[in-house]
């Protein structure tokens, strides 16, 4: 089955009972039994559910293995993962352009209860050799990086890992599993937030974790009842629906952040663009290898002030500022202020992140849109910049990036 049929089909038949197309939502908390502990597959909704089953076999396929389990969010589901892997005296690595959510859960849950968090620059020639020790547990990788895109090598970090004898984690979030198959380039588990991509329509908060060794999966599945953060049948249920155009939003996702990142790319007032399809991204080539699309994220440093950013990002038609990712509508977010403001200003220097970076969710909309959205905040900061230079008495002629010479112009 292609991954476009998967989406629709696998394990999703018609409900039995009625031949209804679309399953019913289980929205159900327990289960008649036929005798005490005799039951149809399903006793009670932490435990298991219809619809969260259904969810559940979906992601799996599309990641390409047989297990998943599904949680009330990303966080849970790194949680589980965590918990599961992690006790006092463990050690874990993480690079250090890691989402702000993983570096805080570790540094405010598991660093205190004696957990070792180490953190390093994993583009570095030898740096994930040497932060390996026999109490390295687990290596803990996300590619793309948010927010800045970077990209590892899956495949050269599964085997630095598995010949320490630890295990890979690899969070796919930002990739989605229509361009990037972790499980193929030797990761051992695979986490989501389902809240993304896979949902895709910025309406649910969910997770997964994904494994395709039994025994690997077994203690994050056995977490997953025992510690209760499952998700909703309604919202598993919505994940469905969203996942049925995963393939075509993704599509529609990458072209978009194509053409934002080539109009960015060059301007005046971007200092920076990080996109793994530009030629020019360190990445690229990687990119190329273990990615089949290049996701829908751009992010750029702008040339200015964090004023200008402020205002920039504030004032978009199309990019609502907000936090998150992935769904049909476009974000803006500023990094330095929002999603990365739970690390300190010195870390978030030290790890590249600079203030003026401004991150785009490209949305499903028309690209034509979402560009001349861009292009128009740009030129609106050089209009004001050469207000103000003409009000301090300078008579120097203020330049403007022509919003229609990149074929963007107004009539959108
Ligand atoms: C890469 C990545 N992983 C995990 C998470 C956490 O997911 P959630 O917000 O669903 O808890 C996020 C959230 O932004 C994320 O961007």
């Amino acid at each position: 089955m292609e991954f476009a049929t998967k989406t629709i089909h696998a394990g999703q038949p018609s409900e039995p009972e009625t031949g209804s197309l679309i399953a019913p939502i289980f929205q159900t908390s327990t289960y008649e039994q036929d005798e005490p502990g005799v039951n149809r597959g399903f006793d009670y909704s932490r435990t298991n559910n219809p619809t969260r089953a259904r969810l559940e076999a979906v992601l799996a396929e599309l990641e390409g293995v047989k297990y998943c389990a599904t949680f009330g969010s990303g966080l849970a589901a790194e949680n589980a993962v965590l918990q599961a892997y992690l006790k006092p005296g463990d050690e874990i690595v993480i690079p250090l352009d890691v989402y702000g959510g993983t570096y805080r859960i570790l540094n405010k849950v598991f660093q205190p209860i004696g957990c070792v968090i180490t953190q390093i620059d994993l583009g570095r020639d030898g740096a994930l050799e040497a932060a390996l020790s026999p109490r390295t547990k687990l290596v803990w990788i996300e590619s793309p990086t948010n927010p800045r895109l970077l990209v590892y090598d899956i495949a050269a970090v599964a085997a630095a890992t598995h010949a320490a004898g630890a295990l890979l984690v690899v969070d796919n979030t930002f990739a989605s599993p229509l361009f990037q198959q972790p499980f193929t380039l030797g990761a051992d588990l695979v986490v989501h937030s389902v809240t993304k991509y896979l949902a895709g329509h910025s309406d649910v908060i969910q997770g997964a974790v994904l494994a395709k060794d039994p025994a690997v999966f077994e203690p994050v599945k056995f977490l997953q009842n025992a510690t209760g953060a499952v998700p909703a049948p309604f919202d598993c249920w919505l994940t469905l629906r969203g996942l049925k155009t995963l393939e075509l939003r993704m599509q529609r996702h990458a072209d978009n952040a194509e053409a934002i990142a080539k109009a960015l790319d060059g301007h005046p007032l971007v200092k920076r663009v990080y996109f793994p399809g530009l030629p020019n991204h360190p990445g690229h080539e990687i990119a190329k290898r273990q990615m089949t699309g290049f996701g829908g994220m751009v992010s750029f440093e702008l040339n200015g002030t964090v004023e200008e950013v402020v205002s920039f990002v504030s004032s978009r038609r199309f990019f609502a500022l907000g936090e998150s990712l992935g769904g049909v509508k476009a974000l803006v977010c500023h990094p330095a202020r929002m999603t990365h403001a739970s690390i300190p200003a010195d870390e978030r220097a030290k790890l590249g992140l600079s203030d003026t970076l401004v991150r785009l969710s490209t949305g499903c909309e028309h690209q034509r849109d979402l560009v001349a959205d861009l292009l128009e905040g740009l030129a609106a900061i050089e209009e004001a910049r050469a207000l103000n230079t003409a009000a301090a008495g300078v008579t120097e002629p203020a330049y403007a990036h022509a919003v229609s010479a990149v074929g963007y112009g107004e009539g959108v």
